[in-house]
């Protein structure tokens, strides 16, 4: 009886300290909402998480499935850090340069999904000068523009 008493205890004890230290992943690094690269200069989106046990990272891609590595084009770090390597023109592909990601960090407690990233491989940057009627002022004002690689058509934005 002594036994089992002590056993018990022990057993509770164990339990106990177990579930004190159990924790849900929390992100530490969360990607930014945005990442804009050039094709030679490549990118990469950190991505990390606290919790016990340590939470693994996974990437979705924006149907939802997990981001897989693209030899050479795009690869998951074991660290969770997401790399797009720098490409050739001919490498481009939309559905991994021009599009939205986002970072999965889970362990036996849960899971948390960070906000969408978008990515766009850019290639030109270029001040231009904006004229604005508002209405009766007439507004000049220079305005940065990006331009992303896109081969089927040239995007951009302001
Ligand atoms: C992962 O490792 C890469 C290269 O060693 C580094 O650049 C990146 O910052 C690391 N990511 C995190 C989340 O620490
Ligand atoms: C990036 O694209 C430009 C223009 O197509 C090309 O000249 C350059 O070699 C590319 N960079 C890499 C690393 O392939």
């Amino acid at each position: 009886m002594l036994v089992f008493y002590l056993t018990l205890g022990v057993l509770t004890e164990f339990v106990t300290t177990l579930d004190s230290h159990l924790r849900g992943p929390a992100f530490v690094m969360e990607p930014p909402p945005r990442l804009e690269f050039s094709n030679s200069s490549g990118g990469w989106l950190d991505c990390s998480a606290s919790g016990n046990p340590q939470p693994s990272i996974d990437w979705l891609s924006l149907d939802g499935t997990s981001v897989g590595d693209v030899i050479g084009i795009r690869q998951v770090l074991r660290n969770g850090t997401l790399v797009l390597h720098p490409f050739a023109a001919a490498a481009y592909r939309h559905n991994i340069h021009n599009t939205v990601y986002r970072c999965v960090a889970s362990n036996s407690v849960g899971r948390i999904i960070s906000r969408e990233v978008r990515v766009h491989a850019g290639k030109f940057m270029f001040l231009l000068l904006l004229s604005i009627n508002i209405d009766e002022f007439h507004v000049t004002a220079p305005v940065l523009v990006y331009c992303y690689y896109a081969w089927y058509q040239n995007i951009c934005s302001l």
